[in-house]
């Protein structure tokens, strides 16, 4: 296989190239119109052809972003510290091995820990808290509960979790059975299945989530959650195989582990914080911080919308297009892309900031760097607001749902 012969210099040449002149080939709209914001800012970032040119190659200002407020709160169970980040102030608590032993005081009042779902945080979530939790010595049993007829009975049984043991059961007798249930099946499934969960948990017990997708959804049809339990969430900055794997590395190599936020929405009783911390410390998270279950929901998904789907896909396609329409043929062309998006210019941003690409950069690149990001600034971030106004008001929630109910249609109607 030839290797792939991108630099950072020709990547740049290329974008900063597809940003000045309109491309040639149409964008088939048909096949996109049912996709969701992700792709509309794929799409978007296409149509961003023909504005290099009216900005110039001046370097554009970032204008000013509003600082979000310090958010406070209290454990009798960690040490939060107070710590800078980017001239901002924020309180975390440091995870560590070494703090397991505090597990079973932050738990106060759980027998029973309900993890339901084995999706990608299920059976990451539910084996590190099962294993930190033997390490401290604790009998709380985490029970992983699954809908009638899952297929991850199997998966979970091969991980150790048995009937016979009471570590798994049906999802309904697993939510009312838990002090604790940690609701880890889709968001869609959530907003479709939250009435029926919500009538099964304990009073007083603590509904747990690893994102504020449901909030959303409650807030956009004008509904809350019930007042008799506590909501929390830990939300671990990582995909579940990667949590489950760096608490694995974590027990040779310490300080491995997923970073997590966490919120409290409802707390009942007074034991919100310290169960939530707890969750996270439990899960290997390094460092814990606050946030919001509204703020985790907005910038999670923006987020993901925004960079991870929309903007690499993006410029993925316009690289894509640029160097075949330049006259490369398609194997090399996706070579270049590919190592456009995961090699050089990615490990320069990760270690050494986005700065460090400009700098590495000779004379000439830098004009062309200039032109490419000046072109590409205003327009990225009108699509950015756009996407982020999306996900605000709710739009963006109501077509994850929408989407989820077709997925059940046809799911329904092809096994007829
Ligand atoms: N994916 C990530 O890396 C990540 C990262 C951070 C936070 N989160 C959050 O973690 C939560 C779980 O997400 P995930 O990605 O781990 O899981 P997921 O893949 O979205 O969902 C998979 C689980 O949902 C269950 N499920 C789907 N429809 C159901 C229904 N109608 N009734 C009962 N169970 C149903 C599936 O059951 P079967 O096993 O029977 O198919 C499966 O166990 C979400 O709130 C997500 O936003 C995810």
């Amino acid at each position: 296989m030839a290797a792939a012969t991108t630099s950072c210099s020709s990547a740049i040449y290329a974008a900063s190239e597809t940003l000045a002149k309109p491309s040639s080939r149409s964008f088939s709209a048909t096949s996109l119109a049912l996709q969701s914001s992700s792709s509309k800012l794929a799409i978007k970032s296409l149509r961003l052809s023909g504005c290099g040119s009216a900005l110039g190659a001046r370097m554009v200002a970032a204008p000013a972003v509003k600082a979000p407020a310090l958010l406070d709160f209290d454990s009798t169970v960690f040490k939060k510290e107070k710590i800078n980040l980017a001239g901002h102030d924020e309180y975390i608590v440091r995870g560590g091995r070494d703090l397991f032993h505090l597990l079973p005081d932050a738990f106060k009042g759980i027998k029973q820990i309900g993890v339901i779902g084995w999706g990608s945080q299920g059976p990451a979530q539910a084996q590190n808290l099962r294993d930190s939790l033997a390490e401290a010595k604790s009998n709380i049993v985490v029970k992983i509960g699954l809908r009638k007829g899952s297929r991850s009975f199997a998966e979970a049984r091969a991980a150790g979790f048995t009937e016979e043991s009471g570590t798994l059961g049906d999802i309904w007798e697993t939510v009312s059975g838990s002090d604790l249930v940690m609701l880890l099946i889709s968001d869609s499934a959530q907003a479709d299945n939250y009435e029926k969960i919500f009538s099964h948990m304990k009073p007083n017990s603590i509904l747990g989530l690893s994102h504020g997708f449901l909030l959303g959804h409650l807030q956009s049809i004008g509904l809350d959650f019930p007042k008799n339990i506590s909501v929390i969430a830990v939300c671990p900055k990582g995909m579940g195989p990667s949590v489950r794997r760096l608490y694995v590395q974590g027990k040779e190599i310490n300080g491995a582990g997923i970073n997590a936020s966490f919120a409290v929405h409802q707390d009942v009783d007074g034991r919100a914080t310290d169960v939530a911390l707890a969750w996270s410390v439990a899960l290997g998270s390094p460092f814990t911080f606050a946030t919001t279950l509204e703020q985790e929901y907005k910038s999670d998904i923006f987020g993901e919308r925004g960079i991870l789907l929309g903007a690499v896909h993006g410029v993925v396609e316009s690289l894509f297009r640029r160097y075949t329409e330049m006259g490369m043929d398609e194997d090399l062309a996706y070579k270049n892309t590919v190592e456009s998006i995961t090699g050089i210019i990615s490990r320069t941003i990760s270690t050494k900031g986005m700065l460090a690409v400009y700098n590495a950069l000779s004379e000439d690149e830098k004009r062309i760097f200039e032109k490419a990001y000046s072109a590409s600034y205003y327009p990225c971030m009108d699509i950015l607001y756009e996407c982020y106004e999306d996900v605000a008001s709710g739009s963006e929630i109501r077509s994850v749902v929408l989407a989820g109910r077709r997925f059940y249609v046809r799911e329904y109607s092809f096994s007829l």
